[in-house]
């Protein structure tokens, strides 16, 4: 198989592979592995976006101020270190994870200016000896100079199971309806917005993984990646 047109003729010094994708699609545990075999930082753009939308609550500024969330994203105390999330000085994985943050991340996502506070803060990730970035628009708006670009999916029904199956096994309530309808909800709001909409774009390899596991979907970006090694050297 050919896959050289998914790689970016002026890559930036520093490889990134840019993997965006839907909610629930698995992207995040995909791209830590990926991450970790190849010996390469991770950003979970996902999270920067989920823990200004926390800030937010906590400081009582409304979802749709969209100054004062800017003014706030552009000040954010927060770490990620070892796994874990600092705001404030104060662990918050937890909190980040959960889906009111998710739901208000999503939310906040849409608002330009707030994406745009929060640019410079999402490029410092890129660092020797290389970055696996996860999100909605890793490939076109961050890094637009990615190496390599994987549009990670799944159909939302496979999504939803998924979803529902973590939320069972930490022991928490859930409604496979419900997470369904949520998701549904979440993927409109993302494709939707005027701003770095969730989509695939023409120079991403698209990822279907309806069928495929974790250790699957990892391999062959990997095989994707290593194929690029190959040609360019
Ligand atoms: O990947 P996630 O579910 O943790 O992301 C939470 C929300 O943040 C998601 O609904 C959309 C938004 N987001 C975004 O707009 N751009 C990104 N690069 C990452 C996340």
């Amino acid at each position: 198989m050919n896959h050289t047109s998914h790689f970016t003729p002026h890559t930036s010094p520093v490889p990134v592979i840019a993997i965006d994708g839907p909610s629930a699609s698995g992207k995040g545990t995909v791209a830590a592995l990926v991450a970790k075999e190849l010996g390469f930082h991770y950003l979970d753009s996902g999270a920067i976006y989920r823990v200004t939308a926390l800030a937010a609550m906590r400081a009582g500024i409304s979802l749709d101020d969209e100054d004062a969330l800017a003014q706030l994203a552009s000040h954010l105390d927060v770490r990620f270190e070892h796994g874990e999330i600092w705001l404030n000085g104060e662990k918050v994985g937890d909190d980040v994870r959960s889906e009111a943050s998710g739901n208000a991340a999503s939310r906040i996502a849409a608002l330009p200016r707030l994406r745009q506070a929060l640019l410079e803060f999402q490029r410092g990730f890129l660092k020797t000896p290389g970055l696996v970035a996860d999100g909605r628009d890793m490939g076109s708006v961050v890094f637009p100079d990615a190496t390599l670009k994987i549009f990670l999916t799944a159909s939302a029904e496979v999504r939803a199971e998924r979803r529902y199956k973590q939320l069972m096994e930490k022991g928490m309530h859930a409604n496979l309806s419900q997470i369904l309808q949520d998701l549904q909800q979440r993927d409109a709001r993302d494709s939707a917005r005027s701003v770095a909409p969730l989509q695939k774009f023409a120079d991403a390899y698209l990822l279907e993984t309806s069928s495929l596991n974790i250790a699957e979907a990892v391999t062959e970006i990997l095989a994707l990646y290593r194929e690029y090694i190959r040609q360019a050297s």
